[in-house]
């Protein structure tokens, strides 16, 4: 260790594995009294205050949080900045309100001054929910990718995202052509992606939008530039399903058509997939491609219950991350999401743990991201992106957190009662980007 510049002091709590697969006593690190020691935003050192206290420098401040716990940031790992106005949307499911609502405010983005000023919204609502990694759609517009990576930039936050690819089933305005969502999206994984923490991600908005060519397309633009992520949406609403079979009548099913245009693989993330199949679930698997499970938007859209237990077979275990999914999602909250994915999996009689739900909202969400080495968990050589949450936010989590036994209690009513206000600070490369109370 050379010499930190910064510590945090409090309840650590961090998942370094998969506890779907591993034992949770595996996985699960906990210091309740621990140190952080962070060094130029990364962390050199973490364990018990008590051996790790003589290590900080004189003069290098200790931020002591006694009545909270701290965790990797949260991951989201599907979410659409340019829907940020458009959060709760009345009364339709998928195509409607995509027609209705969606393609209606994203044509706005085609404005560079709207874009960066909704930007400056979505990026103060990341960090005030303790989000800071987000895979991100973008519209169709490249303004619109350049008002998303500036805002990135300033903030030095990890961050992914992309221009939307989509050159059919939309009004003229929001459409691109296969060869210009090809070089434009090329120009911008040029002038962003692996510029400072930021990474590219190819991003066809979903086969009913996007034509074979274009889909095509986009895996050339994967190909060429190794490293970039690629994000869509799969098998997220059953009209939506039969309509893709209708488009593609020679593709085995919607996840085949992604496959057939080579699509998948590490680093690709498909947000939904409610209603994969058994052997679309297992072709994922094969090729490393993970699914984004947005609990929030499924029910809100009225698109199905995803089964995280199928998805989650340690026989056959799928890469999944938490998706707020905003606009069709309703909080930015990966807090308020683990609620809403508790019930859901109620309601396919599996009871999600909070164990496996921190995992999916931090780590589950960086491997999701192929990011793991970064971020994800509180762990010497990762970036110092910490979440704190306070554990008597309201006065009713602090008479509620009186009443635990067990860690594993503590988890489950934050994530059932938690949301912003549970956020006492965030931290992005070991500097606060955010606290409750400022
Ligand atoms: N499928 C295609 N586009 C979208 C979108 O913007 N939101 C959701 N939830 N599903 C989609
Ligand atoms: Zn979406």
């Amino acid at each position: 260790m050379h010499e930190p510049n910064r510590a945090i002091r409090g309840h650590i709590v961090t998942l370094t594995g998969d506890p779907f697969v591993a034992a949770e006593d595996e996985v699960l690190v906990e210091h309740t009294d621990g140190l952080i020691l962070i060094e130029n935003g990364t962390i050199a050192a973490v364990g018990p205050y008590a051996d790790l206290a003589a290590s900080v420098p004189d003069g290098v401040p200790v931020d002591h949080y006694p009545h909270a716990i701290i965790s990797a940031g949260f991951v989201d790992t599907h979410i659409h900045y340019v829907q940020t106005g458009i959060i709760a949307a009345f009364g339709a499911q998928l195509i409607d309100w995509l027609n209705e609502y969606t393609f209606v405010e994203e044509q706005r983005f085609a404005d560079k001054v709207h874009a960066s000023m909704v930007a400056k919204i979505f990026f103060d609502q990341l960090l005030a929910n303790g989000t800071t990694t987000a895979l991100t759609f973008c519209a169709v517009y490249p303004d619109s990718v350049d008002a998303f990576f500036e805002e990135a930039t300033r903030r030095n936050m990890l961050m992914a995202g992309g221009k939307v690819m989509m050159d059919r089933n939309a009004p003229s305005g929001l459409l691109d052509t296969a060869q210009t969502g090809y070089d434009d999206s090329k120009a911008l994984i040029e002038r962003w992606h692996g510029t400072g923490r930021n990474l590219y991600a190819v991003t066809p908005r979903f086969a009913p939008t996007s034509t074979e060519a274009e889909l095509e397309a986009a895996a050339a633009l994967r190909r060429e530039h190794p490293g970039v992520l690629m994000h869509t949406h799969v098998s997220e609403n059953l009209g939506e399903i039969a309509w893709v079979k209708s488009l593609f009548p020679d593709r085995a099913g919607y996840l085949d058509v992604y496959d057939h245009a080579g699509l998948l693989g590490p680093g690709a993330v498909l947000a939904h997939g409610v209603h994969l199949t058994a052997a679309e679930r297992m072709r994922c698997v094969e090729t490393g491609t993970a699914v984004s499970h947005c609990p929030t938007s499924n029910l809100f859209l009225g698109s199905g219950l995803f089964h995280i237990h199928q998805a989650k077979n340690p026989k056959s275990n799928l890469t999944v991350g938490l998706g707020t999914d905003i606009g069709a999602g309703t909080s930015f909250s990966l807090l308020a999401t683990m609620n809403e994915a508790y019930k859901v999996a109620q309601l396919t009689q599996y009871p999600l743990d909070a164990i496996k739900m921190f995992y999916l909202a931090t780590l589950g969400g960086a491997q999701a991201l192929g990011v793991q080495d970064r971020i994800g968990s509180i762990e010497v050589g990762k970036a110092a992106d910490l979440v704190v949450l306070d554990t008597r936010a309201t006065d009713l989590l602090a008479f509620r957190s009186s009443q635990v036994d067990s860690l594993e209690e503590q988890l489950f009513v934050l994530s059932v009662m938690g949301d912003d206000r549970t956020v006492q600070a965030t931290y992005i490369a070991g500097e606060i980007a955010h606290t409750r109370d400022r």
